[in-house]
């Protein structure tokens, strides 16, 4: 049974969890099925915790679908990747039904243009919604992501000296959203792997063996429960 069954619960809520979805290849593997089975998982996990995230009232879901370095896998598996991204972007129901709003970051400029315009579709089939603000990393990668940031504030002809912490936030793919308090790694890797790295700087953690399509609502439940014991104190005492 969830813990979010009274209102008090549901007010200390983190505002943004973002979670890395890995081991999506161990849990194939673990069965001797193709990689391609793991992902296929691995979304199908994606669309199941989103609901819930949106059933629970958080306002901001940030997932790690794919990285400026995963584009090193085999085209087999990249292409597979994509694919299912596809398929996810064409099944509008997903924003329309569940009130979810949906947006990519990440460098989406280099994808191919069938995935641009579905991802635009998505984007502005989903704006009014008012329920949970679902970011889908894409293309992505933290240091890219500031190297992004700093050309655009060079262009923009900005004086050094008018230069801060806001100048460089309101230059990320994240502009405008609050950074995230919670960030989730499941399948026993202990590394940030370039994901948010500058929004991160203040978040709370929360590793564990669980592989991602095995990552269930109860596991987020738990993770959430684990973070609500925790002080957080932003450098003070
Ligand atoms: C990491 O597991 C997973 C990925 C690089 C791909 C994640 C993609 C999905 C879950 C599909 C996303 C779909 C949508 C619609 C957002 P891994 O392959 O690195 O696993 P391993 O570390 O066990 O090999």
């Amino acid at each position: 049974m969830s813990i979010f069954k009274n209102k008090k619960s549901f007010e200390e809520l983190p505002t943004h969890i973002a979670i890395i979805m890995d081991g999506n290849g161990r849990w194939a593997k673990k069965r001797s099925l193709p990689r391609t089975a793991g992902h296929a998982a691995g979304s199908k996990n994606f669309k199941e915790i989103a609901r819930y995230a949106n059933k629970i009232g958080l306002k901001y879901l940030t997932v790690y679908a794919f990285s400026t370095e995963n584009w090193k896998r085999p085209k087999d598996e990249v292409d597979n990747i994509m694919n299912i991204l596809r398929d996810y972007l064409k099944d509008a129901k997903n924003f329309k039904d569940e009130n979810i709003r949906v947006k990519f970051i990440g460098d989406i400029d280099a994808l191919d243009e069938d995935i641009r315009l579905l991802i635009d579709d998505a984007e502005k089939e989903s704006e009014n919604a008012t329920g949970l603000k679902l970011n889908i990393a894409l293309n992505y990668g933290g240091r890219d992501e500031i190297v992004h940031a700093v050309k655009k504030i060079v262009e923009s002809g900005i004086p050094a000296d008018m230069i801060n912490e806001d100048t460089i936030g309101n230059n990320l793919y994240t502009a405008g959203m609050p950074d995230p308090d919670f960030i989730i790694r499941p399948s026993g890797e202990y590394r940030l792997s370039n994901y948010l790295i500058w929004q991160s700087a203040y978040a709370e953690y929360w590793f564990s063996d669980i592989l991602w399509p095995d990552f269930r609502p109860k596991h987020l439940d738990m993770a959430i429960e684990d973070y609500l014991k925790r002080n957080r104190r932003y450098g003070g005492i």
